[in-house]
C-alpha cells in the first residue's frame, strides 16, 4: 500500500474479551486498500482470549490488560485509555468486549465508540439474549452496531440485522445464525459510523 493511502485510514482499537470472530472480520475488512481504517491494537481484558491470537497472527499489536489485577473499575479504565492513547487509536470498537464501562471512560470516548449487540436493540439489552429471544416467542431476532454513549446498549443505532427464529431453535443454532450476519454487518457499521463522524 503506498503510504499516502495508509495515512487516510482511521487507526482504531479493538476491544475484546474472547473468541474474537468479529475482531477477525474487522481485521480482514481493514486489509483492503479502500477500507477507511486501520487496527493499531487489540486489547483484552482476558490474558488468555484467543482473540489476542488473531490480532498476532495478523501482526497487530495485542494486549491484554487483566482487569483482575485492578481494584477498581477506574484504574481498569485509565490503563485502558493509556494503552489506547499510547497505540495512537482515534476510534474505538468494541467486539465482545464483555465489561461494563464508566460514564467517564465512555464519554472520552463519546462519538469515537461503537459497540456490536446480539439483538435487534431496544429489544434484549445485556446477556443471554438467544435464549431470551426464544423464551419471549420472538420470530425474529438479529444483531445491532450502536454508538456507545453511558446507558449500556443504549447508544443510537448505526445499522441492524436481522435472522428469522426457527422452529426447534436453540440458543446455538440461533446464535450461529445471528454471528454470521454480525460478520457481515460490523465491517460496514463501522464505514458507516466513520462516514458520519467526518
Ligand atoms: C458476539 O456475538 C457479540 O455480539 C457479543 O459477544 C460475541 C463475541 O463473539 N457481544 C455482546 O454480547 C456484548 N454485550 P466474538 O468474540 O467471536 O466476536
Amino acid at each position: 500500500m503506498h503510504s499516502s493511502e495508509q495515512t487516510k485510514k482511521t487507526p482504531i482499537a479493538v476491544l475484546i474479551s474472547g473468541r474474537g470472530s468479529n475482531l477477525q472480520c474487522l481485521i480482514d475488512a481493514c486489509a483492503a486498500d479502500a477500507y477507511p481504517a486501520r487496527i493499531v491494537a487489540v486489547i483484552s481484558n482476558r490474558p488468555d482470549a484467543y482473540g489476542l491470537e488473531r490480532a498476532r497472527a495478523a501482526g497487530i499489536p495485542a494486549i491484554a490488560i487483566d482487569h483482575k489485577a485492578y481494584e477498581a473499575r477506574e484504574s481498569f479504565e485509565a490503563a485502558l485509555d493509556t494503552a489506547l492513547r499510547e497505540a495512537g487509536a482515534q476510534f474505538v470498537c468494541l467486539a465482545g468486549f464483555m465489561r461494563i464501562l464508566t460514564e467517564s471512560f465512555v464519554n472520552r470516548w463519546a462519538g469515537r465508540m461503537i459497540n456490536i449487540h446480539p439483538s435487534l436493540l431496544p429489544k434484549f439489552k445485556g446477556v443471554d439474549t438467544h435464549k431470551r429471544a426464544i423464551e419471549a416467542g420472538e420470530t425474529e431476532h438479529g444483531c445491532t452496531v450502536h454508538w456507545v454513549t453511558p446507558g449500556m446498549d443504549e447508544g443510537p443505532v448505526i445499522a441492524q440485522a436481522r435472522v428469522p427464529v426457527l422452529p426447534g431453535d436453540t440458543p446455538e443454532t440461533l446464535a450461529a445464525r445471528v454471528l454470521e450476519q454480525e460478520h457481515r454487518l460490523y465491517p460496514q457499521a463501522l464505514e458507516l459510523a466513520l462516514a458520519q463522524q467526518r
